[in-house]
């Protein structure tokens, strides 16, 4: 598995890791009638999305550096018949 493809699945994951922290929240405030959750259920989606903004800044200049490195506009053209 390449560096590219492994850090999409690892971006992809996290967002399940993340939404299953904000339902915990959901539910723990439910539960707690009147009460604060205890503060790891509050934070818990921070780590995953510090992640996540890591790895999705990087996800989104991929295609910036694809482009500079492949350089299509000032490749030769071949002509083929
Ligand atoms: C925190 C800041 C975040 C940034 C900067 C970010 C950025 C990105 C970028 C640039 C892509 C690639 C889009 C493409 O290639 O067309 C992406 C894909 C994705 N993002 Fe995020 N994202 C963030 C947070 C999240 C969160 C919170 C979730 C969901 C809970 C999420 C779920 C996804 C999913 C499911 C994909 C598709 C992954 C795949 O192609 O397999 N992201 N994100």
């Amino acid at each position: 598995m390449n560096w590219n493809k492994l850090i999409r699945q690892s971006h992809r994951w996290l967002s399940i890791v993340f939404t299953a922290t904000v339902i915990a929240n959901f539910v723990a405030l439910a539960q707690a009638a009147g009460e604060m959750p205890p503060p790891w259920i509050t934070y818990s989606p921070l780590p995953p999305l510090a992640f996540m903004l890591l790895t999705g800044l990087y996800l989104f200049a991929l295609p910036y550096f694809a482009k500079r490195r492949s350089n299509v506009s000032q490749r030769p053209q071949v002509h083929r018949p």
